[in-house]
C-alpha cells in the first residue's frame, strides 16, 4: 500500500485545522446569531455546546482519523463495514452540500473586494446586492440565467482550491495554511482595532453584543429551544464537525501526537476568533447606526445581508479610508473562506483516493471540475434562495446526525474505552474517563433533542417563508441525494488488505477489549 502523506510539522497541522474551522461562519453567522439570540446570553448555550459536543467530538474525530489513518469511509468501515455509508455521508455532505455554495459565496466576496475600491454599491446597498449584483429572481425555482461576475469568481476560487489540494498535503494545504492563517489573524486584528475606534462602536458593543437577555435562552420554552438548536448548529458548522474533515486531517498525523491538546487548541482558537471578530461587526454597524441616527436593531441584518448589504452601508459611513476598510473586510472573508473550502474539498478527495485508489492529482482534478459545475446553480438568479435552504437543512440535520452517528460508532460499537486508551498512548495530555460518558450518553442524547427540536419547528412554520414544496424538494433533496451517493460508493468493494491494514502497529489494549 502506498505510504500515506504526513503533515510536515505540528504547527502546520494545527493551522490547517484552525483554517478549516475559521471560515465565513465565524464572521457573519456568529455575530448575527449572538445578536438575535440574547446577545451575551447566547454565549451560555454556545459554551455549553462547545463543552458537551464541540470539544468531545473534536477529540473523537481526531482520534478516529489518527487511529485508522484513513478517510472517513475507510475509518468507519474498519470499525464496522456496515457503517461505511455513514462514513461516506459526511464528506459527501461537506462537498456537495456545503462546498458548492461556499465557493460561490467566496466569489461574492471577491466581487465585493473589487467593489470596495470603486464604491460600486452606491447609497442603496440592498438594491445593489439583491437587484444589480444577484439579480435575484422571484423564487427558488426561477433560476433565470447565470450571473457572469459570480461565475468568474467561482472559477477563480475552484482554481485556487484545486492548485492547493492537487499537491501533497505538506506542500499544498500545509504551506497554504502557513500563509493564510497568520495573514488572516493580522488582517483581523487590524480590522477589529479600526472598528473599535469608530464613534459609536463601544456603545453598540456594550448594548447589543455583551448585554445579556437571559429570557431568550430558556430551554423550556419554544423560542428558547430554537436558540439552543442554533448554538449547537453553529458549533458544528464553525468547528467543521460532522464533515469528516477533522478525521481526514488527523489521518495525516504522525504516530506520536497530542490529540487532546490539539483538539482543545483548535476549538478554543476558533471560538475566540468568532468572539473577537464579533467586536468588529458590532462596532462597525454601531457606528453606522449612530451616523445615520437609527436604532441598532434597524441597522443589522441576518446572513448574507449582514456582509453584503449592512457592511457596505457601514463602509459608506466611514469618514477616512472607508474603501481600504471595505477591502480589508472582504479580504478577511476571502482568506477565511478559502482555507475552509480547501478542507471541504480535501475530505471528499481523500475518501475518493482511499476507495478508488486514485492518485491525489487525478482525484482533485475530477472533483474540482465537478465542484465547478455544481456551484453554477448558485451563480444563477435563484442562487441565494437555494443556498439558504441547503444551508438550513445541512446545518440542522446532516451535520448533527453525522455527530450522533460518530458517537454511536465510537462510543458503542468500537467502545469509547478503546479509543480513549489509543488517545492516551499517543497524547501528552491525558483523556479522562468522563469523555466516555459524554460520548456514549451526553452528546448523542443532546444532539437527538436538538434534531427533534429542529424537526418540530419545521412542522410549526415553513423555514424562511419558502413554499413547503421548495423546502422538501431542495432541502430534502440534498439530504436524499448525498445519502444515495454514499450508498452507491459504499457498495464498491474495498481491497481486503486495505480494509484490514493500518500503518500503526497493532495496539495491545485493543485486543483485550
Ligand atoms: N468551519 C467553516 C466555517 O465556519 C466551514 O465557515
Amino acid at each position: 500500500m502506498a505510504k500515506r502523506s504526513l503533515w510536515g510539522s505540528k504547527v502546520g497541522f494545527l493551522l490547517a485545522a484552525v483554517g478549516s474551522a475559521v471560515g465565513l461562519g465565524n464572521i457573519w453567522r456568529f455575530a448575527y446569531m449572538a445578536y438575535e439570540n440574547g446577545g451575551g446570553a447566547f454565549l451560555v448555550p454556545y459554551v455549553v455546546a462547545l463543552l458537551v459536543a464541540g470539544i468531545p467530538l473534536m477529540i473523537l474525530e481526531y482520534a478516529l482519523g489518527h487511529r485508522e489513518k484513513s478517510s472517513p469511509p475507510l475509518a468507519f468501515a474498519r470499525v464496522n463495514p456496515l457503517w461505511e455509508p455513514l462514513g461516506w455521508w459526511m464528506p459527501t455532505v461537506a462537498f456537495l452540500g456545503i462546498n458548492l455554495f461556499y465557493v460561490a459565496v467566496i466569489s461574492w466576496c471577491m466581487n465585493y473586494f473589487c467593489f470596495s475600491f470603486t464604491g460600486a454599491w452606491g447609497a442603496d446597498t440592498g438594491a445593489f446586492f439583491y437587484g444589480k449584483f444577484l439579480q435575484l429572481s422571484d423564487g427558488p425555482f426561477n433560476l433565470g440565467g447565470i450571473r457572469w461576475p459570480i461565475l468568474g469568481g467561482t472559477v477563480l476560487t475552484w482554481a485556487i482550491v484545486w492548485l492547493i489540494c492537487y499537491r501533497e498535503v505538506s506542500h499544498g494545504i500545509e504551506k497554504a495554511s502557513m500563509i493564510f492563517m497568520p495573514l488572516l489573524f493580522v488582517l483581523t486584528l487590524i480590522l477589529v482595532g479600526w472598528s473599535l475606534q469608530l464613534p459609536g462602536a463601544w456603545t453598540a458593543i456594550r448594548d447589543n453584543y455583551l448585554h445579556a437577555e437571559w429570557s431568550k435562552i430558556n430551554p423550556f420554552d419554544a423560542e428558547g429551544i430554537k436558540v439552543w438548536v442554533a448554538a449547537f448548529g453553529q458549533i458544528f458548522f464553525t468547528l467543521s464537525l460532522g464533515f469528516g474533515i477533522m478525521i481526514t486531517y488527523a489521518s495525516y498525523l504522525p504516530k506520536k501526537t497530542d490529540i487532546v491538546g490539539n483538539a482543545f487548541s483548535t476549538c478554543i482558537i476558533n471560538c475566540l476568533y468568532s468572539f473577537i471578530v464579533g467586536f468588529a461587526v458590532f462596532g462597525t454597524i454601531g457606528h453606522m447606526a449612530q451616523a445615520k441616527g437609527v436604532a441598532f436593531s434597524e441597522a443589522i441584518a441576518s446572513g448574507p445581508g449582514l456582509a453584503f448589504v449592512v457592511y457596505p452601508e457601514a463602509i459608506n459611513q466611514i469618514p477616512v479610508g472607508g474603501r481600504i476598510f471595505g477591502a480589508l473586510f472582504f479580504l478577511v472573508l476571502i482568506v477565511a473562506g478559502l482555507s475552509s473550502a480547501i478542507s471541504l474539498t480535501e475530505a471528499f478527495a481523500c475518501s475518493i483516493c482511499d476507495k478508488f485508489k486514485m492518485s491525489r492529482k487525478t482525484a482533485t482534478s475530477i472533483i474540482c471540475g465537478i465542484g465547478l459545475v455544481g456551484s453554477m446553480i448558485f451563480c444563477t438568479n435563484a442562487g441565494l434562495y437555494i443556498l439558504d435552504i441547503v444551508d438550513h437543512f445541512i446545518n440542522n440535520y446532516a451535520l448533527i446526525i453525522g455527530g450522533i452517528m460518530e458517537c454511536v460508532l465510537v462510543g458503542w460499537i468500537l467502545k469509547s474505552g478503546v479509543m480513549r486508551r489509543h488517545v492516551n498512548r499517543v497524547s501528552s495530555v491525558r483523556l479522562w474517563p468522563v469523555w466516555d460518558f459524554i460520548i456514549r450518553f451526553v452528546t448523542p442524547v443532546i444532539l437527538l433533542i436538538m434534531v427533534g427540536g429542529a424537526l418540530k419547528n419545521e412542522f410549526k412554520e415553513a423555514y424562511g417563508g419558502y413554499p413547503v414544496f421548495a423546502l422538501l424538494l431542495i432541502g430534502g433533496g440534498i439530504l436524499f441525494f448525498t445519502r444515495m451517493i454514499s450508498f452507491v460508493f459504499s457498495h464498491v468493494k474495498w481491497d481486503p488488505v486495505q480494509l484490514k491494514e493500518r500503518h500503526h502497529e497493532p495496539e495491545e489494549d485493543d485486543l483485550l477489549v
